[in-house]
């Protein structure tokens, strides 16, 4: 792997995010561009998935989140979907030992009741085998849509207003993150989106609010550990305000 190679010669910034997200896309493209069938693209994705996750993991960042698949996506042509699903059966079958050696726990968001109850059992099954693993927190968002995560969680807190256990005045924003499907998790600090688009394509709607972005060409089936570096350096370079001023967030530093 060509991440791994280069491995020794990465220079990693100090400031690093703590939670990272990450739209993966382009695997089309670079399949188009090789005249090869767009799920060698998918498939060489999933390489770049390993690279990146296992990179997250040894600098020690606490959180991951990988868009995988969105809501939107069911509307690709069938083939495109089976394959897709294929290809994520099989990567939780062969991949999640190699999650449990590297201390990655593993969870999925997301509209599961579209799955296949045979990948429903597999992504149950590979959460369970990894849900005691300390180290990275690995989210992949899979037939997930900001819009769907909203909207399950207001129904959930309608469901509850309605059972007399929670009043409308107790509807504030950590309760409306109590009900999201990331609910255990930081707010991204950082996105990044390969492929050159530039838009979020109903990913992390709510949890964005303060999220860095970092947008570049690469193709994802190319993003490896030195893309990755080249995003964290960019990244430890960013001022966040969080609506300051740039004065007072120097002070606070210096406190
Ligand atoms: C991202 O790559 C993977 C998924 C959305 C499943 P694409 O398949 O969107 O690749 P492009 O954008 O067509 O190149
Ligand atoms: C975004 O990619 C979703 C994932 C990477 C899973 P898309 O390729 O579906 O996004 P659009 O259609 O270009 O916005
Ligand atoms: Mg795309």
């Amino acid at each position: 792997m060509s991440g791994d190679q280069n491995r020794e010669t990465i220079v990693w910034p100090e400031v690093l995010p703590q939670h990272v997200a990450i739209v993966m896309d382009g695997n089309g493209r670079w399949a188009q561009a090789r005249s090869l069938p767009r799920h060698a693209g998918h498939r060489e994705g999933v390489q770049s998935a390993r690279v990146v996750t296992e990179a997250c993991g040894r600098l020690g960042i606490k959180a991951l989140t990988l868009f995988a698949f969105s809501s939107e996506n069911w509307q690709r042509p069938a083939s495109e979907v089976s394959l897709l699903m294929e290809l994520f059966l099989r990567a939780l079958q062969r991949e999640t030992s190699r999650l449990v050696r590297n201390n990655i726990r593993l969870r999925l968001i997301g509209d599961r009741s579209r799955f296949s109850q045979r990948l429903q059992d597999e992504i149950a099954a590979a959460e369970e085998l990894t849900a005691g693993n300390t180290g990275l927190q690995l989210t992949v968002a899979a037939s997930y849509g900001g819009r769907w995560d909203l909207t399950q969680a207001t129904a959930a807190i309608a469901r509850e207003v309605q059972a007399g256990r929670l009043t409308p005045e107790e509807i504030t924003p950590e309760c409306i993150n109590r009900y999201l499907s990331t609910a255990d998790l930081p707010d991204p600090d950082l996105l990044i989106r390969t492929g050159g688009e530039r838009r979020i394509s109903n990913f992390l709607l709510w949890q964005f609010a303060y999220t860095e972005f970092y947008f570049t060409d690469v193709l994802w089936p190319d993003f490896r550990a030195p893309e990755l570096a080249q995003a964290f350096a960019d990244y430890a370079r960013r001022q966040r305000r969080l609506g300051r001023t740039a004065e007072q967030v120097e002070r606070l530093q210096r406190a």
